[in-house]
């Protein structure tokens, strides 16, 4: 209960997840697993596929499921109550087991320290608040094990928008970078995009990252 409360304040001082969800204004929602996750699990060999795996703000759980249904042992957070409970919904619908977390993941360690694998993040990273960013990757880097990996997947800054404030946060590979240097080492950086269901198109980042020791 006094997870809950804390939870609304954080809400409160910031942008309200939970309302998105409860109105289903979720244009980043394809109900599809993301292409970039499916092409790391795709080149990685039978005995790289990651073991323990953390999915940071998983929304209506596509992802986490799929990462479960590769046979990883999946821990799942969320900051929005809505939907942290569709997420539980599909899991069972589907007889996965996710072990769900309602809390925000700048604040709070969702798993043991050193215990993951491999993190996945799509779409989370760009809408943490600049100065909580480091609280997010220190909490990261905290859950992996030495070498553990996380992929990110970010708005891209080298897109000119008409209304920046339509479509995904927008970081420039800079900012994407420093805000993560004292923490992990960069492996791989691309391009990809954000396709939306309604079929718009936003650039993005595909980040590959090291933990550093
Ligand atoms: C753009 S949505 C992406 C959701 C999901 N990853 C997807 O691709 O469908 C961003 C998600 O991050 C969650 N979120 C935002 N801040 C968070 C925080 N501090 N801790 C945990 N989750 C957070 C939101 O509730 C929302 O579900």
């Amino acid at each position: 209960m006094a997870e809950e409360h804390q939870l609304k304040e954080v809400q409160k001082q910031g942008y309200d997840w939970d309302e998105r969800y409860k109105v289903k204004d979720l244009p980043w929602d394809t109900g599809l697993v993301a292409p970039e996750l499916s092409e790391y699990y795709a080149a990685l060999a039978p005995q790289e596929k990651p073991a323990a795996v953390l999915e940071v703000g998983c929304g209506t759980g596509t992802n986490a499921v799929w990462m479960a249904q590769q046979g990883a042992k999946v821990n799942a957070t969320e900051i929005a109550p809505t939907a942290l409970e569709q997420a539980v919904a599909r899991a069972a619908s589907l007889q996965v087991k996710v072990d769900f977390h309602l809390l925000d993941i700048c604040q709070k360690d969702p798993v043991e320290a050193g215990s993951q694998d491999f993190v996945f993040d799509r779409g989370v990273y760009h809408v943490i608040p600049q100065e909580s960013r480091p609280l997010f990757a220190a909490k990261l880097h905290k859950a992996l094990k030495p070498a553990g990996r996380w992929l990110c997947i970010a708005g891209s800054k080298d897109e000119a928008r008409e209304n920046p404030e339509v479509g995904p946060p927008q970081l420039s590979a800079l900012e994407l970078l420093s805000e993560t240097e004292p923490f992990f080492e960069l492996i791989s950086l691309g391009r990809t995009y954000f396709v939306l269901p309604d079929g718009k198109k936003y650039l993005a980042w595909k980040a590959l990252f090291q933990r550093r020791k």
